[in-house]
C-alpha cells in the first residue's frame, strides 16, 4: 500500500547517471542560452542584459553545482524552476528579491541548509516548491505570512516543528499542501478548514498527534487526505467526527490513515462518504467493533485495506457490491463467521487477503470468478469443507 502515500505530483524524473558541471557561470550560461526558457528579450539581447527574463526553467535535466548567482540579476523572474537536478548548496537568500516570483521548484535536488527567511518576501508567491532535498530546521513561521501561496511542496526533506495553528487562515489561498516525510509534529491545525478550496492534504510519515479536526468537512474541494504513519488518535468518544464531517466533501478520492493510533468503533457515517472514494486505507490501527454494513455504498472503492486491527463481527455481505475493488486486505483482524460468497462478485480483484482471522465454514465456490486474483491467502483462519470446487483461476495462491 505504501506506493499510495506519496504525492504524485512532480513528473517523473528520469535522470540517468552523469551531472553536468553548472556551478561555473561560464556553462551556466552556455546551459542558459541552449534551452528555450526565457521571453524573448533573453535572446534578442545578446549580451547579459537578460534581466527582462520572466521564465526560467531548467527542470528535469542532470544538472550540477550551486544555484548560480548570476540568477539573482534576474529581477523579473515570475517563474525560477530547477526542480530534478543534481544541485547541491543551499537555497541562496537572495532569491527572496526576485519579488515577481509566482513560482519557486527547487525539488528533487540534493540541497541542504534551512529554509532561507527572505523567502517570505516573495509576496506574489503561488507555487513553492522543495521537496526531496536535504533541508533541515523548522519551516520560518515567516513563510506561512505568503498568502497568495497556492501549493506547498517540501515533503522528504528533515523538516522539524509544527504547523501554525492558524495555517489555514494565513494561507487562505492553498490547494496543495505536501509535507510528508519529514520530522514534523504536533496537531493537524483545525484552521486548515479555514483554507477553503484545499483539495489534498499530503503529510504522511511524521509524527502528527491528537485527534482530528472535527470540521474537515467543510472543505468541500477536498479529495486527498494522506496521513499514513502518524499518531493521530481516535477512541470511542473522540476522534472520528471527522469522518462523519467528511460527507460534504463529494470529491473525496483517497483516505489514507494507515498506522497511526485510532481506536474505538468506526462510525457507521462511513457509509456516507462520497461513492468517488477510491482509496480508504486505515490498516495498522487498533480498530474494534465491526465494519458497518453500509461500507456496500462506496461503489468505486478500488482498494480497501483495513488489516492490522481489532476488528471483529463477519466481513459484510455488501463488500461483494464495490465491484471496482482491486485489493481486499482484511487480514490480522478478529472477523468470523463465513466468507460471503458475495466476495465472487469482484471480478476485478488483484489480492484478497484474509489471513489470521477466525472466519469459519467453506470457502465459497463463487471465488473460482475471481479471474484477475493474483494473491489469495486465506491461511489461519477456521476454515472446512473442501478447497474450492470450481477451480480459480489464480496465477498464484500463497499458503502459510
Ligand atoms: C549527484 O552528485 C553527487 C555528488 O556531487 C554524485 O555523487 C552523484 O553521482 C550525482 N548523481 C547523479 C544522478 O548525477
Ligand atoms: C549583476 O549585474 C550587474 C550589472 O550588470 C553586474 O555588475 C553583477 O556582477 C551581476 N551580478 C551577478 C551575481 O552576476
Ligand atoms: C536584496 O536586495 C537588497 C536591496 O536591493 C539588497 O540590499 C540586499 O543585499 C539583497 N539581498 C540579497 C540576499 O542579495
Ligand atoms: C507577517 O507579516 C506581518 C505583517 O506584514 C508582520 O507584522 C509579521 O511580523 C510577519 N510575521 C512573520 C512571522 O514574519
Ligand atoms: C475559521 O473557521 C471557523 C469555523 O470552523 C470560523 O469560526 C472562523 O471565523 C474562521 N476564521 C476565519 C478567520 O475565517
Ligand atoms: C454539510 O452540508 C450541509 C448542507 O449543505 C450543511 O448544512 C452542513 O453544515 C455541512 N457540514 C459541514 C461539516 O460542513
Ligand atoms: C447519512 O446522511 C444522511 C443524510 O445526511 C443521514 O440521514 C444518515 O443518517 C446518514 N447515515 C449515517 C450512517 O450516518
Ligand atoms: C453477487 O453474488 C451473489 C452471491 O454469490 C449472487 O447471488 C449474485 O447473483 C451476485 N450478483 C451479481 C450481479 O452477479
Ligand atoms: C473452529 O471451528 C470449530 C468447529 O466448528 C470450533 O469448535 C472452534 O471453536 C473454532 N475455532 C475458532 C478459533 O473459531
Amino acid at each position: 500500500m505504501s506506493a499510495i502515500g506519496r504525492g504524485s505530483h512532480a513528473p517523473a524524473s528520469d535522470t540517468p547517471g552523469g551531472s553536468q558541471p553548472w556551478s561555473s557561470s561560464l556553462m551556466a550560461w552556455q546551459v542558459l542560452s541552449l534551452l528555450s526558457l526565457a521571453t524573448s528579450a533573453f535572446f534578442e539581447e545578446s549580451t547579459y542584459q537578460t534581466t527582462d527574463s520572466t521564465v526560467l526553467s531548467l527542470s528535469y535535466n542532470q544538472l550540477a553545482g550551486t544555484i548560480p548567482d548570476e540568477i539573482s540579476n534576474l529581477s523579473k523572474l515570475k517563474i525560477l524552476s530547477v526542480a530534478g537536478n543534481n544541485i547541491t548548496g543551499v537555497i541562496p537568500p537572495w532569491v527572496g528579491n526576485l519579488s515577481h516570483l509566482s513560482e519557486l521548484s527547487v525539488g528533487t535536488n540534493n540541497l541542504g541548509g534551512g529554509i532561507p527567511e527572505e523567502l517570505s518576501r516573495l509576496a506574489r508567491l503561488e507555487v513553492l516548491g522543495l521537496e526531496d532535498n536535504m533541508l533541515l530546521g523548522i519551516i520560518p513561521a515567516s513563510l506561512y505570512n505568503l498568502s497568495s501561496l497556492q501549493v506547498l511542496s517540501a515533503e522528504a526533506n528533515q523538516l522539524q516543528g509544527s504547523l501554525p495553528s492558524d495555517i489555514g487562515i494565513r494561507l487562505p489561498d492553498l490547494r496543495s499542501i505536501y509535507l510528508g516525510s519529514n520530522k514534523l509534529g504536533g496537531p493537524i491545525p483545525a484552521s486548515l478548514s479555514n483554507a477553503s478550496r484545499l483539495s489534498i492534504i499530503n503529510i504522511p510519515d511524521n509524527a502528527f498527534t491528537g485527534f482530528m479536526p472535527t470540521d474537515l468537512g467543510r472543505l468541500k474541494y477536498l479529495s486527498e487526505l494522506f496521513l499514513d504513519r502518524n499518531r493521530i488518535e481516535a477512541d470511542n468518544v473522540h476522534g472520528w467526527e471527522f469522518l462523519t464531517s467528511l460527507k460534504n466533501c463529494s470529491y473525496l478520492k483517497r483516505l489514507v490513515m494507515l498506522d497511526n493510533k485510532l481506536g474505538g468503533v468506526l462510525p457507521t457515517s462511513i457509509a456516507n462518504l462520497s461513492t468517488q472514494l477510491e482509496y480508504l486505507v486505515m490498516a495498522s490501527n487498533q480498530i474494534s467493533g465491526s465494519i458497518p454494513s453500509g461500507i456496500k455504498n462506496l461503489v468505486n472503492l478500488k482498494a480497501l485495506g483495513m488489516f492490522e486491527n481489532l476488528l471483529t463481527g463477519t466481513i459484510p455481505e455488501g463488500v461483494g457490491n464495490l465491484r471496482q475493488l482491486r485489493r481486499l486486505g482484511l487480514f490480522n483482524n478478529r472477523f468470523t463467521g463465513f466468507i460471503p460468497s458475495s466476495l465472487g462478485n469482484l471480478t476485478q480483484l488483484i489480492t484478497l487477503d484474509l489471513y489470521v482471522n477466525g472466519l469459519q465454514g467453506p470457502i465459497p465456490p463463487s471465488l473460482g470468478n475471481l479471474r484477475q486474483l493474483q494473491v489469495l491467502d486465506l491461511s489461519q483462519n477456521n476454515l472446512s469443507g473442501n478447497v474450492i470446487t470450481q477451480p480459480a483461476q489464480t496465477k498464484k495462491k500463497k499458503n502459510r
